[in-house]
This record gives structure tokens, C-alpha cells and sequence, in this order.
């Protein structure tokens, strides 16, 4: 489709960045980014006109998505703006123009474009050989000054080693060293909008300890010697979730993996910066309240679990047991997911009705019921009356 009607237009277009990593690759990427030596905004409307679906403007960065009928989004941009007004065109300022967005990227491997123009179709405009990093699964800067630019490439760069199984070359890695720093000059939400996206990736522990090794951590104050418990306490909880599938996901969230590190070095205090949201905050509550469990190990039964940790929630239950390895894993597994859908036979109302006195003690004996209930001795309604007179 974008091709025919760059033809029409007489626009040379370009599929650019991830999207021609990925196809190399033969990875799936629904981001299809493409580049217009022209006016980004007019050929995303010259789509529309040819097949239909939808635009969307950003005027003030010159680009648009043009959002296929079949709900595809494709984003449009202009390589230069002014280029447009100039009427005539050479080829070799064509491509100069458009080296000019790719010198702009982060990496080789990132900083490639296919045309997409019928009589040059699949044509790769590769500068910076990213095609040979590619194949020596190789990630690299463009030019020295790439992580001052942008700091959050170090974590896009880790991101994509870990992804591809690709490593940094040696110069890349030692920049990354030597930027690390100023990593502490973005705000929380630019390294947190990173960090969902770096674990969400296949190898969570593997990043936390790469991580390390690059000094990351370490400028938020977890210390050096904390790599190998951090990197142990992420396996444990990414295997928890594995074999056990429990009531909180199949994966950890971002944030249960982020916070290791910080635990690790019992410096907890220093990620609240980090948690931006209730849920995130109660998860750090509950850790630093869990963090002393003594006895937990004994128990046997799930209902008894219950006293210990009703008020806490299934994701914090979890971290600390994955933590610490605990033998009775099912049991503890077995209760988060009875009480989901824990039946409530009894409320205070009830007890009333069956003649006790209201006070504070009504706590305590609904919390004995929830505790047989989850130990399956109570059934039904009837059980837990009888219970109550017992
Ligand atoms: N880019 C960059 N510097 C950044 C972020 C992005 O140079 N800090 C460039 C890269 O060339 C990248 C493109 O912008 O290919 C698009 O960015 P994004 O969609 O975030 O990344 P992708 O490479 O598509 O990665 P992913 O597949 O994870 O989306």
C-alpha cells in the first residue's frame, strides 16, 4: 500500500529504525515506523485518501499515524520539513537528508532504512554497517557523546542485549561506564518507564545483574556486594511464578524485580522515590513489614498462614518467599489461592443475630473462622453456626 502510493506521489518513503532490525532479525514488530523525505503530515493524508482508515496529526513535531483500517498504526515522519519546499531533487541529498535522521538514533543496529519505493523496493540505506553488527550480534553507538544525548540508552542498550542475546562492543560498554552517572539527572518516570520495558524482556535476573556489573544500582545507593543474593532472590521469584502460576500472574511485575536490588542492601527507603503509584507503595509497606516472618517456616496448614498474613498482599507474600526458599512453598501457594475465593459464612451482623455482644473481640473470632474455612473444616453456613456455639 505505502508503496504505491509513494509512487504516486513521487515521495521517497522509508521503513526506518526497530521495525528493519526486527524484519532482519525475523522477530515480530507491529511498531512500523516509517520516514518521508517530505512532508510526513501530507503523505499520511495522501494514505487515507488511497486506502482509507484514519489520521492522526502531532503537528508540533511534524509527524502523524496513519492508523490502517485494520487498526495498524503506522507512524509517519518527515526526514526534513523544509526539504519540501526545495523543487528539485537530487538522490545523493535525498540520502543525505535521511543519514541525518539515522545519525539522530542510538544505535547501529537501530539506525538502518529500507525504501520502500517501487523501483528501488527493499533498497538498505545502512551507514553505519548495521547489518554487519547484526550478524556479530553487536551493539553500538553511532558516536561517543550517544549516552550523554540520552542516558536511558545505557538501559535500551542492556534491553536489547538481553533480548537478542547481543553484547555492547568494548568502547559502547565503557561509555555506558563512564555516562552511568548521569543516570541520576532523569526524573523517576523517564527510569521507570525503562525499567517496565527492560523487565518485561525474557531475562529479568540476567538484567538486574548486568545492571551491576554496569554500575547502575549502584549510583541509586544499593551496594556493589549485593550482584550475586539479588540475582539469586530474582531467580527464586521468577521460578516461583513459573511453577506455581499464582493468583498475582504468571510474571512478577517491573516492580517486584526493581525492588530486589534495594531489599537486598536493606536499603528499601531508597526506592520510594521510584514507586509512583498506591500499589507500588503498599508493595513496600508490605515488604518492610514482612521482612521479619520468624516462625512462618513451621507452619503447615494454609489457614494458618491467614494470621500472619492477611492484611498483606499476594505479590509481597511471594517476593519474600521467594527470597528465602521456604520448604513449605505449596502450602503457602495453596492458601493465596484458597482465599481469593474465600466463602464469607459470617459477618458481625450474623453474630448478633446469634445473641453475642458487639466489641472488639468480634475481630478475633471472625478471623478463627476465616482460619478453619481456609483449612477447609468449615463448609458451609450451617458448620460455621455450629462453630460459633461450640
Ligand atoms: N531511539 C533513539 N534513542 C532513544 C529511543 C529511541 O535513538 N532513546 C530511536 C531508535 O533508533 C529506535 C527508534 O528510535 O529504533 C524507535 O524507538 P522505540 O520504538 O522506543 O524502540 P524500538 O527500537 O522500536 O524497540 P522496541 O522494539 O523495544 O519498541
Amino acid at each position: 500500500d505505502i508503496s504505491r502510493t509513494a509512487e504516486r506521489t513521487g515521495m521517497r518513503v522509508y521503513l526506518i529504525g526497530g521495525i528493519v532490525r526486527d524484519l532482519f532479525l525475523e522477530r515480530p514488530n507491529d511498531d512500523i515506523d516509517i520516514v518521508v523525505e517530505g512532508n510526513g503530515i501530507d503523505f499520511a493524508e495522501h494514505l487515507r485518501t488511497d486506502y482509507g482508515g484514519s489520521v492522526k496529526m502531532h503537528e508540533t513535531f511534524g509527524t502523524a499515524s496513519w492508523i490502517h483500517p485494520s487498526g495498524l498504526y503506522i507512524d509517519v515522519t518527515s526526514a526534513r520539513l523544509e526539504y519540501y519546499e526545495r523543487p528539485a531533487s537530487l538522490p545523493d541529498v535525498e540520502l543525505s537528508t535521511l543519514s541525518e535522521d539515522l545519525y539522530r538514533r542510538d544505535f547501529t543496529i537501530n539506525s538502518m532504512a529500507l525504501c520502500l519505493n517501487p523501483e528501488v523496493f527493499g533498497d538498505l540505506v545502512d551507514p553505519f554497517n548495521g547489518q554487519a553488527d547484526l550478524r556479530s550480534k553487536t551493539i553500538k553507538v553511532l558516536h561517543n557523546l550517544s549516552f550523554i544525548d540520552d542516558p536511558t540508552r545505557i538501559l535500551r542498550a542492556v534491553r536489547f542485549e538481553t533480548r537478542f542475546d547481543f553484547l555492547m562492543d568494548k568502547q559502547t560498554e565503557s561509555l555506558a561506564l563512564n555516562s552511568m552517572a548521569r543516570m541520576r539527572d532523569l526524573s523517576a518516570h523517564r527510569i521507570v518507564e525503562e525499567m517496565k520495558r527492560l523487565f518485561k524482556d525474557e531475562d529479568p535476573p540476567g538484567t538486574i545483574k548486568r545492571l551491576f556489573k554496569l554500575t547502575f544500582w549502584q549510583q541509586f545507593g544499593v551496594d556493589d556486594g549485593s550482584a550475586e543474593q539479588s540475582y539469586i532472590h530474582a531467580g527464586q521469584l521468577k521460578m516461583f511464578y513459573e511453577i506455581h502460576k499464582p493468583p498475582a500472574g504468571t510474571k512478577p511485575r517491573w516492580f517486584n524485580y526493581f525492588a530486589i536490588p534495594f531489599f537486598t542492601s536493606k536499603k528499601m527507603y531508597l526506592m520510594s522515590q521510584f514507586s509512583l503509584t498506591k500499589r507500588n507503595n503498599k508493595f513496600l509497606q508490605d515488604i518492610r513489614n514482612l521482612s521479619d516472618m520468624e516462625g512462618v517456616e513451621q507452619i503447615r496448614e494454609p489457614g494458618e498462614f491467614h494470621r500472619f498474613l492477611k492484611h498483606y498482599e499476594d505479590e509481597a507474600i511471594i517476593f519474600m518467599i521467594a527470597k528465602e526458599n521456604m520448604e513449605n512453598e505449596d502450602i503457602i501457594t495453596s492458601y493465596l489461592k484458597r482465599r481469593i475465593d474465600m466463602p464469607v459464612f459470617l459477618t458481625g451482623e450474623d453474630l448478633i443475630q446469634e445473641g453475642m455482644k458487639p466489641g472488639p473481640h468480634f475481630r478475633g473470632i471472625l478471623l478463627e473462622l476465616e482460619v478453619a474455612v481456609l483449612n477447609g473444616e468449615i463448609n458451609t453456613r450451617d458448620e460455621a453456626v455450629a462453630w460459633l456455639h461450640e
